[in-house]
């Protein structure tokens, strides 16, 4: 990734799970690395220069961005329990405007934005919604019944509001649960035990590290305006055939085509094309039949 060599980068909420991962990535291509986090990042973290401070002060995001080339926005509160309804949806939404306007405003060209499948608004749902149709894309209706989800929503549409007004291009990666290695084969217990409960996240599931690889992508990539792209591995969580788990938990969603084996039931095409994005790391899970007792 020769474009992030001697790049000045941004990167909000780098102490985080995906930051953490991502700061080293960029570090490694020869990025130089700016970490803001509200919470100091541990002695020895990948960064050469680290501003302790708030993503919703105009102050702290000010001195952040100083000599700043390209910017990576990854604070948040990452779920709708983690904070009130207020805590969550303001922090999201006041740091999401705040950094970009800030970039844009100053001329910074691009920036990379953790959006959330969960701005489509089902897999957080209060209510026992089905996916539209299979395979989730850009195009699937939306239904939204909590503040973290309509951060995330919200943010798309402030990242396009930056690019109308100020031009700088924006990409948005609408990450699926993202995780360790380790972390991700207890999610896939949990779908072989409860297959049901993947269903409106289509089984999707993103490592960490092919998370922080999309994101130095979507910092090199060629696109212009404001994208928001599904990515996500290219098979599912779950050790059983995806059109076995769809006949039994999604029977009356239309399926726009056949997903053979454990093909994650995502439209992963915007991603790739776009960014040249595909997974590098996959649970290895044996395909199974879907045992009879868990399909009801
Ligand atoms: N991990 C996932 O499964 C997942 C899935 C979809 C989207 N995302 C998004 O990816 C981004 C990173 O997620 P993560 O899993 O690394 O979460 P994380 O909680 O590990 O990291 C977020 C970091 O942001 C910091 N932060 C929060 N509010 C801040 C503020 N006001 N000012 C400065 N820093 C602040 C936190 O201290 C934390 O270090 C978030 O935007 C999240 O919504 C994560």
């Amino acid at each position: 990734m020769r474009g992030l060599r001697m790049q000045r980068v941004l990167v909000t909420g780098a102490a985080g799970r995906i930051g953490t991962v991502a700061c080293a990535l960029l570090a490694e291509h020869g990025a130089r690395v700016t970490a803001l986090s509200d919470v100091a990042p541990p002695a020895g973290f990948p960064a050469d220069r680290v501003v302790v401070g708030d993503t919703r002060s105009e102050a702290d995001v000010a001195a952040a961005l100083e000599g700043a080339d390209l910017v990576v926005h990854l604070a948040a509160r990452p779920h709708r329990t983690a904070g009130t309804p207020y805590e969550v949806y303001t922090t999201n939404v006041v740091s999401t405007f705040n950094v970009l306007a800030q970039a844009a405003g100053r001329g910074i060209r691009r920036a990379v934005v953790a959006g959330s499948i969960n701005a489509y608004g089902l897999p957080q749902n209060d209510h026992d919604l089905i996916p539209a149709y299979f395979p989730i894309d850009e195009h699937i209706p939306r239904d939204i019944s909590d503040w973290y989800s309509l951060s995330k929503h919200n943010d798309e549409s402030a990242s396009r509001m930056v690019w109308r007004h100020w031009g700088m291009d924006v990409v948005t990666l609408r990450f699926p649960h993202v995780n360790s290695a380790a972390a991700l084969a207890q999610v896939a217990q949990t779908h072989a035990d409860d297959p049901r409960s993947g269903l409106r996240e289509a089984w999707s599931y993103l490592d960490t590290r092919d998370a922080a690889r999309a994101i130095a992508l979507g910092l090199i990539a060629s696109t212009t305006g404001a994208h928001a792209l599904f990515l996500a591995a290219r098979t599912t969580s779950a050790p059983y055939r995806t059109e076995d788990l769809l006949d039994v938990f999604a029977p009356d969603a239309p399926r726009l085509r056949r997903f053979p084996g454990r093909e994650v039931p995502m439209d992963l095409v915007p991603s790739q094309v776009l960014l040249g994005f595909e997974a590098h790391h996959e649970l290895e899970l044996p395909t199974l039949d879907l045992p009879g007792g868990l399909a009801g």
